[in-house]
């Protein structure tokens, strides 16, 4: 009894402290990248994780996804039959691939990364005027981890956040450090992704619309990810083990690396290719495919080099709708192969996403019969 009154007013007290120090924090304004460049050479308890989430740097058996070729990179401009079949295989034991010769010039590439590392660098004052936490109101918002006061423990990146669709962002709310960098990758992203579609859809063994832009790309969200220099890498991470959502993620990373797919039980680096765009299908294809496509975990660690990291997904989703049902493809379903999800709307499922710290956020246990 006295045991159980002591447990509970110190589990109280450390709840109250980490809230007071989480306000400390997104007060500043500043971020993580803040933090460094205070000077600062441990990291701040509201970051720390529990160690058995964390990478460890002196244990780790690296495995490359390039080197091994285990993370298949797939050019894109080989036969359309060639495409499909190695996106389909790709897809369904991973859930990540990269693609090159994806028809986005590397320059462009090279530019986006450049614009956002020059909004995450400018003098503070300049950066300070876009700190929000409601970019979906605002169409711009940046902030640091955006689940900073649902999760246990936050983590080492700052984010710029814009959306895209379905409705796109006024040009004069985008950074004029990054404003026609953004408005060049929006046109860009949105043609390859709708070719990514198709393309997973015939994997499918369905024709090239049966999975339609318009019921699956009509949301769009662009974030930009600093991962800055991390003096204490192995008590924190960059972004904790997560799957995405939705339909499917387009993301172009810098040359630093940290992003590491979970296959079988282990870790496995998706190495920088020069040039390419790593692709990820989300929680919704896993569920509308029935299991055929995997819906990849992954994370990043923490950055232990000098370099800060850039990386910038587009994660597409369906508009929130609550009367269009979503579930296993009827043409999937067979007797053999029963429906393994309910069905559901996109506002059920964002509900359900809005709720939750992003590790927990794998909407396939929600949905699955
Ligand atoms: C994400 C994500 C990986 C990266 O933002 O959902 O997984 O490399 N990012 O930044
Ligand atoms: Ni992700």
């Amino acid at each position: 009894m006295t045991n159980n009154t002591i447990k509970e007013s110190e589990v109280n007290g450390n709840e109250y402290d980490r809230k007071k120090e989480l306000e400390e924090f997104d007060n500043t304004k500043l971020g993580v990248k803040g933090l460094i460049d205070s000077g600062i050479t441990q990291i701040p308890r509201i970051f720390q994780h529990p160690p058995e989430t964390l990478f460890d740097f002196q244990k780790a058996v690296r495995i490359t996804g390039d080197a091994e070729n285990i993370i298949p990179v797939i050019d894109m401009a080989g036969t359309h039959e060639e495409v499909v079949q190695k996106i389909r295989d790709a897809a369904s034991t991973y859930g990540f691939f990269q693609v090159v010769n994806h028809g986005v010039e590397v320059s462009a590439l090279d530019r986006l990364v450049g614009a956002i590392r020059a909004f995450f660098e400018q003098p503070d004052e300049e950066k300070i005027k876009y700190y929000n936490r409601d970019s979906v109101a605002s169409g711009v918002g940046y902030f640091s981890n955006y689940d900073l006061f649902h999760s246990k423990a936050a983590s080492w990146r700052d984010t710029l956040q814009v959306q895209l669709g379905p409705k796109s962002v006024d040009p004069n709310a985008i950074p004029n450090v990054c404003r026609a960098e953004v408005m060049e990758w929006e046109k860009e992203v949105k043609k390859l992704s709708a070719r990514l579609l198709s393309i997973l859809s015939e994997g499918l063994g369905l024709s090239a619309d049966r999975l339609s832009p318009e019921s699956f790309l009509a949301r769009i969200n662009m974030a930009g990810q600093y991962y800055p220099y991390c003096p204490e890498p192995d008590k924190t991470i960059g972004i904790a083990s997560h799957s995405d959502h939705g339909t499917l993620t387009v993301l172009l990373q810098d040359d630093v690396g940290g992003l590491q797919v979970k296959y079988n039980g282990q870790w496995i680096d998706l190495k920088p290719v020069r040039g390419a765009l790593v692709i990820n299908v989300g929680d919704l294809i896993q569920m509308v495919s029935n299991d055929v496509y995997k819906s990849g975990e992954h994370r990043v660690y923490a950055n232990p080099l000098p370099r800060s990291r850039i990386s910038v997904p587009v994660f597409f989703n369906p508009a929130i709708t609550s009367d269009k049902l979503y579930g296993p493809l009827p043409e999937l379903v067979s007797p053999e192969k029963p429906a393994l999800y309910k069905q559901f709307t996109i506002s059920d499922m964002n509900a359900k996403f809005l709720k939750k710290e992003l590790k927990d956020k794998t909407m396939t246990s929600y949905f699955r019969l």
